[in-house]
């Protein structure tokens, strides 16, 4: 029996970083939003960072205005902070990725403690509910984080694969197996609690299967792979690749 569809987002923060190094407005992170609902991606993803090392206030806007007039949904990922929290509610995207944010990291290591900072994320999360906007929790697949998260007012978490592609990339077979085995059983349980659920973090053309393959996945979330990949075969290709590879391990 085949398996409910998975959605593709697709992150373009890239794209910006690409923009931001020369300081201009090419390319500019909303036409590669353009391009990507173009070539098929089920929605956008995009990190409004602190520091604005890539998407900028102005990109959120306007990727805002974009994927409401394309009917698309436009995920914006935030750090618990009131700065970020006063942004999301104004702009009411479609949905909202609580991330945790360190300055010094160079892209978002490890997952939110929900469970630490339960006091924190919890009227965040609500706030953002009552506004409209779908709260999606990025977590480690760790049963405490998944119970937290399940009481707040989020109803997706998504399950950050970033140690899964690390150890592949190592040839930690065994190790990517374990973690592997722990973002399927997470994925149950976050069902059980009533939580959609995503995955999201390092995915590529390589690893991307066996993470499209667990039943309870409803969304993957994918950006510097695709952005780089795009260097080489165009974003059009990449996606669409990504998509077949997806559709393929659904079966
Ligand atoms: N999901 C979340 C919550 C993220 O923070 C990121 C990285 O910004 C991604 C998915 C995409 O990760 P990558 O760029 O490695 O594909």
């Amino acid at each position: 029996m085949s398996q409910p569809p998975l959605r593709l987002g697709v992150n373009i923060d890239h794209i910006a970083t690409l923009r931001n190094a020369r300081g201009g407005t090419h390319p500019d992170p909303v036409a590669g939003a353009w391009a990507a609902i173009q070539a098929g991606a089920d929605g956008i993803t995009a990190h409004l960072r602190e520091d604005r090392r890539h998407i900028t206030d102005e990109d959120i806007t306007r990727l805002q205005m974009l994927c409401g007039s394309e009917n698309i949904p436009l995920n914006m990922e935030i750090a618990a902070t009131d700065e970020m929290l006063e942004i999301a509610l104004r702009l009411k995207p479609h949905a909202v990725c609580i991330v945790p944010e360190r300055r010094e990291e160079r892209t978002t290591e490890g997952g939110l403690d929900v469970a630490g900072q339960h006091n924190r994320i919890t009227p965040i999360a609500a706030k953002l509910k009552e506004n409209g906007s779908r709260v999606s929790l990025f977590i480690e697949a760790a049963r405490k984080q998944i119970e937290a998260a399940a009481s707040t007012a989020a109803e997706i978490v998504e399950f950050h694969t970033g140690a899964y592609a690390h150890a592949l990339e190592d040839g930690k077979t065994d190790k990517a197996e374990d973690i592997l085995v722990a973002l399927r059983d997470g994925g149950s349980l976050a069902v059980s609690h009533g939580l959609e659920v995503h995955y999201g973090h390092g995915l590529t053309f390589e690893n991307v299967a066996a993470v499209a393959a667990i039943p309870q996945a409803r969304e993957l979330n994918i950006g510097h792979f695709i952005i780089g990949e795009a260097v080489f075969l165009g974003l059009d290709p990449a996606i669409k690749e990504m998509r077949r590879l997806m559709d393929e391990a659904r079966v």
